[in-house]
């Protein structure tokens, strides 16, 4: 699988963060998300998002896909154990249903 984030990754926080409240976007989605707890992000890249989720709501049971592994790598450092992480594309969604089993 190609990455394309391979280049970009180490620039990827400092550059979208500049255009986007992560805080006010993650706010927003609490409120649609309400009592659930277990959550799927597809395309959670480095994690901003679910970064923010986490802090407005800790006892989220978070599991996030995504196709760039060099992403992922900045995801698991800023979330450690908090966040089951894979790689795979959302083209492959079979294998990822299976992570919930
Ligand atoms: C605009 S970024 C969003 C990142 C993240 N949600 C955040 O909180 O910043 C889109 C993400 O989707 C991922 N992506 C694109 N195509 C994908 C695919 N087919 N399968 C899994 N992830 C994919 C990219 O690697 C990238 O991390």
């Amino acid at each position: 699988m190609k990455d394309q984030y391979q280049q970009l990754a180490k620039y990827y926080d400092d550059l979208v963060q500049k255009n986007r409240d992560y805080q006010a976007i993650a706010n927003h989605l609490a409120e649609i998300i309400g009592d659930n707890r277990n959550l799927l992000s597809l395309g959670i890249g480095t994690g901003l998002v679910v970064e923010c989720l986490l802090e407005v709501e800790p006892r989220y049971n978070i599991t996030g896909v995504d196709n760039s592994q060099s992403l992922l790598d900045i995801a698991k450092k800023k979330l450690g154990e908090k966040v089951n992480l894979h790689c795979q594309s959302v083209s492959d969604l079979n294998t990822a249903c299976s992570l919930f089993n």
